[in-house]
């Protein structure tokens, strides 16, 4: 039921609810354990707080205050304008992100805030947040892509759920990008529709731990292509690039009259859940990169000053 009110919510603000909480919350726990002692001391001081959040709140934070700051919303995402997927993926960032910010430009905006020492502390604790957020939205294909406000507007799909809470019918409301979301992982890791924040906590932390283990026996980054050029965006319009292009190589790859017909939780999940556990693992690694050099940057700042 929860979900549903969520899934609703997400058609009033398109395309700014990102990965759910399970996806958000596993990116962060991934990230820490990748992240050099250096990088855990300089965030664990920023990200300091008297509430027991750990990393996993911190980034799901930004999905909290779309409403008391609405002028965030449209860091979540970019809409390319010249996208007609299956056929045509395409970003070109310099004229897809507009003047009021996208998820590109807010990634280098917060970077520069946490590298500026001379910020107030709250500042760089949010700017933090921020960058632990949308590194993983980068990451949702749909995030990278503007049609049809990135699959927001493609409804009425059917997930059928496992049982024993399933009955064989479609889930009521359901759109392309809730799909993307959060159904595809939530089946892949066994999971039910919903969870409470603690469960889901939990669950991520043991997502993580698995993503972690596949990574090292993988003899670390795995390809990821890790990227950490934090004085330009290109490492950050690379990995919008790949999201992008996975729409059309993957998201709506069957099209959109085979995808409003079919049960997603079946054939479409099996082909799918695969690029949701690349993406995340993926995901979590790069943002521990680029962590990791921004607490390498502030450390090299104070050793030359
Ligand atoms: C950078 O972040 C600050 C703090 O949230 C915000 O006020 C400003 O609008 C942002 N600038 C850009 C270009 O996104
Ligand atoms: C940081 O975020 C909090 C909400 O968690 C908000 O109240 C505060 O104004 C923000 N501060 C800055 C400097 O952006």
């Amino acid at each position: 039921m929860r979900f549903e009110v969520f899934a609703t919510l997400a058609l009033v603000v398109p395309g700014t609810i990102a990965w759910g909480g399970l996806g958000h919350r596993t990116v962060a726990y991934l990230a820490k354990k990748h992240l050099t002692d250096e990088a855990v001391s300089l965030f664990d001081q920023i990200l300091k707080n008297d509430f027991g959040y750990d990393y996993s709140d911190a980034a799901t934070w930004a999905d909290t205050v779309k409403r008391s700051m609405p002028w965030s919303s449209p860091f979540h995402y970019i809409n390319p304008e010249k996208d007609n997927p299956p056929e045509t993926c395409e970003v070109t960032w310099s004229s897809d992100c507009p003047k009021k910010g996208c998820v590109v430009s807010a990634i280098a905006n917060y970077t520069s805030i946490v590298l500026s020492t001379n910020q107030s502390p709250i500042q760089r604790k949010n700017a933090t947040m921020f960058i632990m957020h949308l590194i993983g939205d980068l990451h949702q294909p749909l995030h990278a892509i503007g049609w049809k406000t990135g699959g927001n507007e493609l409804e009425g799909l059917c997930w059928k759920r496992l049982p024993p809470s399933g009955r064989d019918r479609c889930a009521g409301d359901l759109n392309l990008h809730a799909v993307w979301d959060a159904r595809l992982a939530h089946r892949l890791r066994g999971l039910p529709v919903s969870l409470d924040t603690a469960l889901e906590k939990q669950a991520a932390a043991q997502w993580a731990d698995d993503l972690f283990s596949q990574q090292q026996a993988a003899g670390g980054a795995g390809g990821a292509g890790e990227c950490a050029e934090l004085g330009t965006t290109d490492c950050i319009v690379g990995w919008t690039k790949e999201s992008n292009a996975l729409v059309c190589s993957h998201v709506l790859k069957r099209g959109e009259r085979w995808i409003l017909k079919n049960d997603l939780s079946e054939e479409y999940f099996e082909e799918n859940w695969e690029v949701v556990e690349s993406q995340i693992a993926k995901a979590g690694l790069r943002l521990a990169a680029w962590m990791n050099a921004i607490a390498a940057s502030i450390s090299k700042m104070h050793s030359d000053l």
